[in-house]
């Protein structure tokens, strides 16, 4: 395959030299875009996108012909997993995810496969595969997965929640438990991971969502450990070069410097960290990602340009950092606004490369 045309995304999340910051955005792929909402219709519900390689292509590479972005995010979701494992995952309409089953038992997680990613997720690596030629090397492909923390609340949640009362209950009570599924899921993520690898990904990021949510001690123990286990375990140097990977933890700021001790290329920041902060903390060591709060998109463009600016100027002068937001992007922001986001990192973002 011919080199990228542009790998500014690459370089900054392995901390070389670049011209300008490069940019894109979680959940750039999604609801706010009219072309998006046509062809979620078309497949008549989100499931049926994501098991769709042709429809999970064609959203994909919407936002590339779009804007300005560095990077295209394969379409998918975080819990195509544990659908994987079993579960039985529905998106109820105005509801967000629900698992048919839920993990409540020690049989229940004895009794959990890992996965085979060509067989169960098969049209994952194969969405990859059809990104990858369609995407022509315009800009990288951002292969992804739920963090093993992440993808158990979920599977002992049910769907969605506030205050993981179970999900932490059996993390509490029944430890060694709570070990045994995050040890699975660490196996499912890895395999599933290389398998998006070997189809062509330019580098994978790992979203844990709800690590936020863990005391300290937790978080190290449930959820930093276990995003560590699947990363000793991916092949990131298929041809001698590095493939970055990103560590998104949302409510990770008291954490960075034992997340820049795990061997992620990069972190991923919410919104509620100075990223100048975090650089002084953790930015000699890994590349930074974000960090614009989502809610600024509903302001005025004015407003966009200059909050956009703010965080340019608060990571600084150099290479190392990945324009963001801090989360995923609402779906009733007006397109028009993420437009003058992406155009204003473009605009302000070379005068902190001039001279590298
Ligand atoms: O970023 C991208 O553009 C790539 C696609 C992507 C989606 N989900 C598409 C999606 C990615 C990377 C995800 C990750 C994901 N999914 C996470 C981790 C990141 C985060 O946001 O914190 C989580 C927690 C999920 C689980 C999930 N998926 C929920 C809770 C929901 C329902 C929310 C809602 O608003 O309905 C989803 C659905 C989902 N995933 C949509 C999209 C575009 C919307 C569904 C639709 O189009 O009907």
């Amino acid at each position: 395959m011919e080199p990228l045309k542009n790998d500014s995304f690459l370089r900054a999340l392995l901390r070389q030299p670049v011209d300008r910051t490069p940019v894109w955005m979680m959940r750039q792929a999604g609801r706010y875009l009219p072309e998006y909402r046509r062809v979620r219709e078309q497949a008549g519900s989100f499931m049926n996108l994501c098991t769709n390689p042709e429809l999970a292509c064609e959203v994909t590479i919407q936002p590339i012909d779009r804007y300005r972005l560095d990077a295209a995010i394969l379409f998918s979701d975080i819990l195509t997993v544990p659908d994987a494992m079993g579960l039985g995952l529905r998106f109820l309409e105005g509801e967000g995810p629900r698992f048919d089953k839920v993990i409540a038992s020690a049989e229940d997680i004895r009794q959990l496969p890992i996965p085979d990613p060509e067989v169960e997720l098969r049209y994952v690596p194969d969405a990859v595969r059809l990104i990858k030629q369609n995407l022509h090397q315009r800009v990288p492909l951002i292969g992804f997965s739920g963090s093993p923390w992440t993808l158990a609340t979920y599977m002992i949640e049910g769907g969605s929640s506030r205050e993981f009362q179970k999900a932490k209950g059996l993390m509490y009570d029944r430890p060694e438990l709570a070990h045994q599924l995050l040890g699975k899921l660490a196996d499912s993520v890895a395999a599933y991971l290389n398998a998006q690898l070997a189809a062509g990904v330019d580098a994978v990021m790992v979203f844990d969502t709800w690590g936020g949510a863990l005391t300290a001690e937790q978080y190290r123990l449930f959820s930093l450990d276990y995003a560590q286990r699947v990363l000793d375990q991916l092949k990131l140097r298929p041809d001698g070069r590095r493939i970055p990977a990103i560590l998104f933890t949302k409510g990770g700021g008291l954490w960075l410097e034992a997340m820049a001790d795990s061997g992620y290329d990069a972190l991923g920041l919410d919104w509620t960290i100075d990223i100048g902060a975090a650089r002084s903390r953790v930015g000699h060591r890994v590349a930074l990602q974000g960090n614009l709060d989502p809610v600024v998109l509903y302001a005025s463009q004015e407003t966009i340009r200059t909050e956009v600016g703010k965080v340019l100027a608060s990571f600084g002068h150099g290479s190392g950092h990945v324009f963001n937001l801090g989360h995923g992007v609402h779906p009733a922001i007006d397109p028009e606004h993420v437009g003058a986001m992406i155009e204003a990192v473009h605009e302000y973002s070379p005068a902190y490369h001039a001279g590298a």
